[in-house]
């Protein structure tokens, strides 16, 4: 008899390997690699022998839909970053850092879909029922019909949900503790974790029940995290936010019935989430205005302008190979600024320590904030603090040049509305506001930008220190 191969396979991402390796080609994380056995797939369990299909029967695209497709939770920034709320026989998948409020987020949403009157079920398999007790009486949610049962196993949990009327919306605490009958590997592989959101998924196809699975992002090791399952749901959020603060950020990273530019920001605080509908207000909270190095990015996360403080520290190095730290923005990027300043504006900074930070525990992906962090850069290298009324954005090209970005009126209009007089962008920007009492300055070129903050002492400025 031929001797069973074994396969090696990511716990990250699903990945299958002929051999270990300490790194995974597949999404490049590091000792996510473990030996599975292919013959212990799904399937292979306690069995029944193979059968023969049986024919479907073939629809059409028009046709009756029994219900109003999605359901509004009433939370805002849920519902926005949901583009509208749970959509009906769909399944979402919530990611996230273990203890960054997963699990008080849908415990929320369960008590508020309850009080619209729908059918909701919370599934745990993470917590007892006494302490989701605790926790619903904490977030005020224990006077509410939510259906609580702590389960793990998955043919018990749709024998459950078969039970009388259809819920509306179904939470499973987390996919990492669902394990299946009908796989044979233990729970939180990457095979009983896909096998469970499968089952979970094809109920909600079935019955026309939103459902939610809650995934832990793992660092490393034996469990299998949320990305193995990205592909098999229909919309996948991941709620991220720095455990030194209070602010936990709900971004749609996929959505097959909605926009996924779209974030929802809460805060957390000792009874549970609060929403948060103006977040400029939160990140600009604690402000240092005369501080070098500050500079506030007129952003927008989907149809919404953010404002937010990019802190950038330019330090005489004493290592050979001087430190680059980024907090919240791509640390390749700022590569890229740090070169362009050098190569066309004569900014050295090959002998500094460059930090840059984005307050609140926010985190930028536009490469509007170029601007912005080259602003923060040449002034906390100059030692000059920039006005505190003015608002910075636009994208920075190689060749030195600064390219307009879109939705130019939104970013100055919220500036306006929080008191922001002055803003610096690229020339040529388009959809100006008509009416405005604030003073708009445009640039051509990243040159024009340095030496309106810095004048003649940015080009200076670098050989002082040597
Ligand atoms: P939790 O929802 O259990 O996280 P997850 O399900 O993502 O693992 O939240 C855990 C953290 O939130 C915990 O550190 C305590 C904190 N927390 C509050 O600050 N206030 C609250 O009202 C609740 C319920 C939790
Ligand atoms: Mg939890």
């Amino acid at each position: 008899m031929a001797r069973a191969k074994t396969q090696f396979v990511c716990q990250n991402c699903g990945t299958t390997h002929a051999r270990w390796a300490g790194k995974c080609d597949g999404c490049g994380e590091w000792n996510t690699i473990i030996e599975d056995d292919p013959a212990g797939g799904i399937g292979s369990g306690p069995g029944k022998p193979l059968r023969k299909g049986k024919p479907v029967t073939l629809t059409t695209l028009s046709g009756d839909i029994e219900d109003a497709p999605r359901i509004h939770t009433g939370i805002e920034e849920l519902d926005r970053a949901t583009g509208g709320g749970f959509v009906r026989g769909s399944a979402l998948l919530v990611g996230g850092d273990p203890g960054i409020g997963k699990s008080t987020l849908l415990m929320q949403a369960a008590a508020a879909l309850s009080r619209r009157s729908h059918r909701v079920v919370y599934v745990s398999g993470e917590e007892a029922v006494a302490q989701i007790r605790l926790r619903a009486q904490r977030l005020g949610a224990a006077d509410t019909d939510v259906l609580l049962a702590a389960e793990t196993n998955v043919e018990d949990i749709l024998a459950t949900l078969s039970q009388g009327k259809r819920p509306d919306l179904i939470i499973i605490d987390s996919i990492q503790t669902l394990w299946s009958d009908a796989a044979d590997s233990a729970p939180g592989t990457v095979t009983q974790v896909r096998t469970g959101a499968q089952a979970m998924i094809r109920f909600a196809k079935q019955t026309g029940a939103a459902v939610v699975l809650v995934g832990h992002v793992t660092k490393e090791g034996q469990i299998a995290g949320p990305r193995v399952v990205e592909h098999m749901v229909d919309a996948v959020l991941y709620f991220e936010g720095d455990r030194g603060h209070h602010y936990r950020i709900l971004r749609a990273v996929k959505n097959r019935f909605g926009p996924t530019d779209e974030i929802g920001v809460f805060e957390m605080s000792d009874v549970g989430l609060r929403e948060v509908s103006n977040p400029s207000e939160l990140f600009l909270g604690e402000r240092n205005e005369k501080a070098p190095g500050a500079c506030v990015f007129a952003g927008i996360e989907g149809t919404r302008p953010i404002l937010v403080e990019v802190q950038a520290l330019v330090a005489a190095s004493s290592l050979g190979t001087p430190r680059r730290a980024v907090v919240g923005w791509d640390s390749a990027r700022l590569s890229m600024i740090l070169a362009v300043l050098e190569a066309h504006c004569g900014i050295r900074l090959g002998q500094h320590d460059v930090y840059l930070n984005v307050a609140g525990g926010y985190r930028i992906s536009e490469p509007a904030a170029d601007m912005a962090v080259a602003s923060a850069l040449v002034s906390s290298l100059a030692g000059l603090a920039l006005p505190a009324d003015c608002v910075y954005f636009g994208e920075i090209s190689l060749s030195g040049a600064v390219r307009p970005v879109a939705h130019t009126g939104q970013r100055l209009k919220e500036a306006e509305k929080l008191g922001f007089a002055r803003a610096v962008f690229p020339a040529g920007s388009a959809d100006l506001p008509k009416k405005s009492s604030g003073s708009w300055n445009t640039v051509d070129a990243l040159h024009d930008l340095v030496v309106g903050i810095a004048g003649s002492k940015a080009k200076s400025a670098p050989d002082e220190e040597e």
